[in-house]
């Protein structure tokens, strides 16, 4: 059984991340998609909203599961005997963290990174964006699925575009 873990914030998933994730899925026999919940991190949704946006998000694909954890993600792989971390590289500026988080992750356990290239239409997307352009207004309804763009538009008060 070859297992995956696709980690990250994902306040909130984003078509981005969906894209990786189904990728993923086709690469591996199961694929765990694990929030990260750092209590220590203001953010906009609770683990709890942000596992529930990815669960509809990842229904079409029936191999993905969701998941939290908190603390270092080589013990949730080690718990789950997961052997590999699936994270999607957009840039080559996301490259010089990336490569240092898998080098030690490989160093803290049986772990390899596998790097997937996001694909090019996604190559700007990230959560943290779309927080900004949503919160004043802008039209992020071609970068979230229908159901965050809601969560989105309740949240910060603003009118989906
Ligand atoms: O979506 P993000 O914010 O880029 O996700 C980052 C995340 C959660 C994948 C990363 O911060 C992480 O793995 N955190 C868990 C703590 C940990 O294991 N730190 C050591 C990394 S080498």
């Amino acid at each position: 059984m070859r297992r995956a873990v696709c980690p990250g914030s994902f306040d909130p998933v984003t078509n981005g991340h969906i894209d990786i994730i189904a990728r993923a899925s086709t690469l591996f026999d199961e694929v765990v998609v694990a929030v990260g919940v750092n209590a220590s991190k203001k953010r906009l949704f609770t683990p709890e909203e942000r596992i529930d946006m990815l669960g509809q998000a990842c229904a079409p694909y029936p191999n993905v599961s969701i998941d939290s954890f908190d603390g270092l993600l080589t013990d949730f792989c080690q718990q789950r005997d997961v052997h590999a971390i699936v994270k999607g590289l957009r840039a080559v500026s996301d490259f010089d963290y990336e490569l240092q988080m898998a080098q030690m992750n490989s160093s803290l356990a049986d772990v390899e990174t596998v790097f997937v290239p996001t694909s090019p239409e996604y190559s700007f997307l990230a959560s943290s964006l779309v927080k900004e352009v949503a919160t004043f207004g802008g039209d992020v309804s071609g970068l979230v699925p229908a159901h965050v763009l809601v969560a989105l538009t309740e949240r910060l008060g603003s009118t989906p575009g």
